[in-house]
């Protein structure tokens, strides 16, 4: 009988536990509860929060991206529809969701620019080509949703012409400080110091962090501020904005109140967005640097292949590393620098086998970054302007592969290339930027994001800028691929394309 009854509480408990938010509730350390990403079909679950009007996110989420084209995904309808949007994370931007790096405890989720979380019914992790919901969640009713406020009081002092405009609290450990003014070269040993009781006081502070300037460790404040810029202040880890009373900027040497501002204890912060730790990019993080082609009198041909950049390690200093990238007349992904009212060849070698995504690459120019515009939402296609001629499908051409040497001897090069198709498919398009074309465009893949890199359209080519150098390659080997897939197709008759594929994939591994 006893056994029984704790039973049945222990089961309440889990119960409760596993339900321990209350939808449209705000909570202070995650924002206000939304509900959980679930669905009977997939093992996707988190809890999710919204954070501010265009920010939301997920605690313990657990995801194995099972296909390509998965999706952060806001939608109008109750569920995601191909009419809806996505939603950017700062791992993998708007390409495509892969697996989250284990130590994240959240994940942190933007709504596109001008756009709001009210402006939308539901959120799910969405596949956009196969329309799948792999698990969503309707936003409630009249969502709450936590606000940044707006304090109408500044700082002001007799000395060192202490000055600000308001203070703006961004979230519980945030706050912007608009236009402040101090003489930091002249003021002894001064700190921003936040701590709580009726007055300031040495004892009961602590030292506040100026961002961008004391990210290690915090130092005394030496600019000389003079109000032309705002400053953002975080207050330390453990402390918040619901835990001090004042926010002075004190001298730590002589104890002196050089100004300070006193926290409001009425509701007016009760609904402030809960903090967010930015993610910190450490240097070796760091994206690599970009080699360099320029379009000049004697490079007026620029052949776009591909290459693998499995060996290079931060291509692109986070997780949106694609597979292939670009490789222009030899050289990985470099900036080109291309003249007004020249005309320029673009050859295209970087792949048209639909059935194999990774070696089906339509080469085009355009305004968006990332690239990948077949890929792209209509909300998202309708802001990219294309610079190359025709659909951005038909500019494909035989694939090129550039491959990386790994058991190179000394005197061999580090890459080589490789080639499937024939050289009378190579398509090209001519190119040419006038007074109207803008000065930074993109090259990149129709089909697939962050292969590319940029164009800087100029009226004269930059002296102080290096060419990289291009790597000579032979066209020895363009038939090798192509042989062995007729080889194939005489083998096994008609039905082979995929038999013959895979060919080429093993041509290429085995290379
Ligand atoms: C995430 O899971 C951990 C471990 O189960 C738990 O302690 C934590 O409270 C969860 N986070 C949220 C926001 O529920
Ligand atoms: C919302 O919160 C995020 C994360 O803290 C922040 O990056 C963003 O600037 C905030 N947006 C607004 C409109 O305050
Ligand atoms: C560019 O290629 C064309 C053929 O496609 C050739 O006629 C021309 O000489 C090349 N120009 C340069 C500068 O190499
Ligand atoms: C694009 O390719 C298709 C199919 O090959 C062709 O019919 C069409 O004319 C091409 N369009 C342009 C503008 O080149
Ligand atoms: C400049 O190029 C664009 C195509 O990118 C074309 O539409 C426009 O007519 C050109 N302008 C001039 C002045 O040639
Ligand atoms: C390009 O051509 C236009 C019209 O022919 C001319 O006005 C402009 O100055 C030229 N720009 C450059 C950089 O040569």
């Amino acid at each position: 009988m006893t056994s029984l009854v704790v039973h049945t509480f222990l089961l309440s408990l889990l119960a409760a536990g596993a339900l321990s938010y209350e939808i449209n509730t705000y909570n202070p350390d995650y924002g206000v509860y939304v509900g959980d990403l679930s669905s009977p079909e997939s093992d996707v679950s988190g809890q999710v929060f919204i954070v501010n009007a265009t920010t939301l996110q997920i605690f313990n989420l657990t995801f194995t991206p099972s296909q390509q084209d998965l999706y952060f995904w806001l939608d109008t309808k109750e569920t995601p529809t191909k009419e809806g949007i996505k939603a950017h994370t700062y791992e993998y931007g708007i390409t495509p969701l892969g697996p989250f790096p284990e130590e994240n405890d959240r994940v942190v989720v933007h709504v596109p620019e001008k756009l709001r979380l009210d402006d939308f019914k539901s959120f799910s992790i969405y596949s956009f080509k196969t329309d799948k919901n792999f698990g969503s969640l309707v936003f409630p009713e009249n969502m709450k949703i936590p606000k940044s406020v707006s304090l109408n009081s500044e700082f002001t002092g007799k000395r060192y012409k202490l000055r600000s405009g308001p203070l703006y609290v961004i979230d519980r450990r945030t706050i912007k400080v608009y236009g402040f003014t101090f003489e930091g070269n002249k003021a002894p040993k001064t700190y921003f110091y936040a701590g709580r009781g009726a007055s300031v006081s040495y004892s009961s502070g602590v030292k506040v962090a100026i961002r961008g300037k004391d990210e290690k460790e915090i130092s005394e404040i030496s600019e000389n501020y003079r109000g032309g810029k705002d400053i953002i202040l975080e207050l330390p880890e453990n402390y918040d904005i619901f835990h001090i009373d004042w926010i002075s900027v004190y001298c730590y040497k002589y104890r002196v109140n050089f100004g300070s501002v006193v926290v409001p204890t009425d509701d007016t912060l009760a609904n402030l967005p809960p903090y967010v730790p930015s993610i910190k990019r450490n240097d070796e993080e760091k994206p690599m640097s970009r080699g360099v082609l320029k379009g000049s009198a004697e490079r007026r041909n620029f052949t776009f292949q591909i290459g693998h950049i499995e060996h290079i390690k931060n291509y692109n200093g986070n997780l949106r590393s694609p597979k292939y990238v670009w490789h222009v007349n030899s050289v990985m992904s470099p900036d080109l620098y291309l003249m007004r009212n020249v005309t320029y060849n673009f050859n295209v070698e970087g792949g048209r086998d639909k059935m194999f995504p990774d070696f089906y690459n339509p080469l085009y120019i355009g305004d968006d970054e990332d690239g990948g515009y077949s890929e792209l939402s209509q909300n998202e296609a309708e802001k990219v302007t294309i610079y190359s001629p025709g659909p951005v499908d038909n500019n494909t051409g035989p694939l090129c592969l550039w491959m990386h040497n790994q058991d190179k001897t000394a005197n061999e090069p580090k890459t080589y290339l490789e080639c499937d198709g024939w050289p009378e498919d190579v398509h090209s398009f001519a190119f040419t930027p006038n007074e109207t074309t803008p000065s930074v465009l993109y090259y990149n893949s129709g089909n697939n994001f962050n292969m590319g890199g940029r164009i800087f359209i100029v009226d004269e080519l930059p002296e102080d800028v290096a060419d990289s150098a291009e790597v000579p390659y032979n066209r020895e080997k363009w038939h090798t691929l192509a042989l062995s897939r007729q080889r194939a197709d005489k083998v096994n008759g008609a039905k082979t394309t995929i038999a013959a594929a895979f060919m080429v994939i093993l041509t290429i591994v085995l290379c």
